[in-house]
């Protein structure tokens, strides 16, 4: 993958306080839900709307003005980040990596980026998600709590969903101010997931000393949130408006698909990628693409050298680039760079690795896959 050719446009670090708040994007842990495509790459980089989910969280903060930004990574799948994200400048960031050893946790990465964070007030965000909201208003009256008498020790985010007991749950009183925190309870005590956006003042680093590991291992910031809270640390709370998306499995990724490129037609100006889709017969920004006796149905984006014949394209479509499809029919799915497909028809609801390559027949009229990198898979 090529390094990062973004370049944020809305800095407004003039105008945020003088405080210098500090960015942890959290871009380790082992990808399970997204195996197989996962069993070869980081799952911070399979690619919505052409561009990989990371790269959304870090243009998100850049945006926000947060730009002295650290990133945890694994030992598995570090390389292939940094790579990706390079030195950060093109973000107009700057990245300090910090290696987890193995995925011990949410609160284990705060633990062990302590040298970096040292006692500034710091934004985390988890590297799986995606955010329609920018983060500027929130960063922006987190930054202004922090100058007055009753600053809060930790701001999270909220959203409504229906399935809370995927999530950390929160409870909270009338002001908003935070009761209590539960991990993936079973019994939620209301619908109010903890989005994967969190604001810490240097009380959190003394909250996670006092925790031990959760029944599945792991050091839980929602543990160290809580300990926040029964230690008499005020910790608030504010409900997102848009949506939010955490892309760690097959479907929320198909989904997130699907919004941004909802959202960057209705909002082509936004800052959240560079991409714009595709809206036939222009080919966005790519470059190198033959497209002969297809329809690309909007929204749907191309990669840079694609060839597409005889197809159909989309809606909600992302094609990667150096693809090659041809005779086919590709509706809701996400194809990574490389791969090549001959005489598929209806293939929806899919996510295809990298360089994989299918091979369809006419008898074929429907195929929900997912393909991890370099598979074959024939069709009959
Ligand atoms: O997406 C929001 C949810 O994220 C919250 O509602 C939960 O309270 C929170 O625990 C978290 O749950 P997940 O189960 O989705 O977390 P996941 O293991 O997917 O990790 C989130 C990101 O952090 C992901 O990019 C991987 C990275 N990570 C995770 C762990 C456990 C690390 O870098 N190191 C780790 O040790």
């Amino acid at each position: 993958m090529t390094p990062a050719k973004m370049i944020p446009e809305k800095i407004i670090s003039a105008k945020m306080t003088s405080t210098k708040i500090k960015g942890l994007i959290l871009s380790g842990g082992s990808g399970t839900r997204l195996r197989p495509l996962t069993y070869s790459s980081a799952k911070q980089l399979v690619p919505v709307a052409n561009t990989p989910v990371l790269f959304y969280g870090i243009k998100a903060m850049a945006a926000a003005g947060i730009t002295d930004l650290g990133i945890i990574i694994s030992p598995q799948t570090g390389d292939e980040i940094r790579q990706a994200v390079g030195g950060g400048s093109s973000f107009g960031a700057s990245v300090t990596w910090i290696v987890q050893d193995e995925p011990a946790g949410l609160a284990h990465c705060v633990q062990i980026a302590q040298d970096f964070l040292d006692a500034d007030p710091f934004v985390m965000y988890l590297g799986d998600n995606i955010l329609e909201q920018p983060l500027a208003g929130f960063v922006q009256s987190f930054a202004d709590s922090l100058s007055v008498s009753t600053t809060p020790a930790a701001r999270i985010l909220l959203a409504k969903v229906p399935d809370p007991s995927m999530f950390g749950v929160a409870e909270l009183d009338t002001t908003g101010s935070v009761v209590s925190l539960v991990e993936k309870p079973t019994n939620p005590a209301s619908d109010l997931a903890l989005v994967g956006v969190y604001m810490f003042t240097d009380a959190i680093h003394a909250a996670i000393a006092q925790i031990t590991p959760s029944p599945r291992g792991e050091l839980e910031i929602t543990d160290a949130i809580s300990t926040l809270i029964t230690s008499g640390k005020p910790v608030d709370s504010e409900i997102l408006d848009g949506w939010w998306i955490d892309t760690g499995k097959k479907d929320s990724l198909l989904e997130a698909n699907r919004l941004v490129l909802d959202h960057l037609i209705s909002d082509p100006n936004s800052d959240m990628s560079d991409i714009r889709p595709e809206i036939s017969p222009k080919i966005g920004n790519a470059t190198d693409v033959e497209i002969t006796a297809s329809t690309i149905q909007t929204p749907s984006v191309i990669g840079d050298n694609v060839l597409i014949a005889n197809s159909h394209i989309g809606p909600y479509t992302a094609i990667g680039p150096n693809c090659q499809i041809i005779n086919s029919t590709i509706s809701n799915s996400v194809i990574l760079e490389g791969a090549q497909l001959t005489d598929v028809n209806g293939l929806t609801d899919s996510l295809i690795g990298r360089h994989s390559t299918i091979k369809g027949s006419p008898a074929t009229t429907a195929a929900h896959l997912t393909l991890g990198d370099h598979c074959e898979l024939e069709l009959t």
